[in-house]
């Protein structure tokens, strides 16, 4: 538990690299964002993103959906885990499991994602092939509340990207990567500063449904990343 009630507490569900996990501990330790990160949960033993948890200091736990017999069951003992601390916001950080309906509902409003691409475009895998073989101009990262639907639930922010010439799967990755480290933090700190809300369907922020243009995220030569 938080020793100060003030500080937001989050529970970040991994897989793999963690490098948006990173990207959070990175604004924590620079004071920059007044939150704790009470436990790292991996579903695979070997993600890199644990290391990196330990070496801040952070709990880890390591929950293998393979000792688990069906989906359910596995879901029931990730609850038991996040559910020891006080309202924990959920963060997943290239968290590759679906999850059932009865843990999303569970964590209605406080269980967000980020997923690479534009959403509503291109749910699932395999984004960055898929918009190199659109000849899309565009491309991105979308942070979005979970819902039953896989990569559908409402977006909080999206951080675009131009497609470049020349552009491989590998170097748009890299592009949306630094997109992604930009904007999961900065949602963190709106939930830290309580002025992100779910209400049904709609996105608010500080009381205010979220525009269509408030919601992307572009890097412009005078605005530095990290503000907001
Ligand atoms: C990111 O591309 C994220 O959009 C997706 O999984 C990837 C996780 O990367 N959901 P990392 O483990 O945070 O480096």
């Amino acid at each position: 538990m938080s020793e100060d009630s003030s500080v937001l507490p989050l529970v970040v569900l991994i897989s793999g690299n963690g490098s948006n996990l990173q990207a959070i501990i990175d604004e924590i330790q620079r004071a920059a964002l007044s939150v704790k990160i009470e436990l790292v949960i991996s579903n695979r033993a070997d993600a890199y993103g644990l290391k990196r948890a330990r070496q801040a200091n952070i709990d880890t736990a390591v929950l293998d959906h393979r000792d688990y017999p069906d989906r359910k069951k596995f879901d029931r003992a990730l609850a038991e885990l996040i559910d020891q601390f006080d309202r924990p916001l959920v963060v997943m950080a290239g968290f590759m499991r679906i999850l059932s309906d009865e843990f999303v509902n569970r964590y209605h409003g406080r269980l967000i994602n980020i997923h690479p691409s534009l959403l509503p475009k291109y749910r699932g895998l395999n984004t960055h092939q898929r918009v190199l073989a659109a000849g899309d101009k565009h491309h991105g990262a979308s942070v979005h509340f979970v819902t039953p639907d896989l990569d559908a639930g409402p977006v909080i922010l999206q951080g675009r990207v131009d497609v470049l010439a020349g552009d491989t799967e590998d170097s748009l990755r890299r592009r949306v990567h630094e997109m992604e480290h930009l904007i999961y933090p900065r949602v963190v700190r709106w939930f830290a500063n309580h002025q992100v809300q779910l209400e049904g369907d709609s996105v608010l922020i500080a009381g205010l449904p979220i525009t269509e243009d408030k919601r992307i995220f572009e890097l412009t030569p005078n605005e530095p990343g990290n503000a907001g």
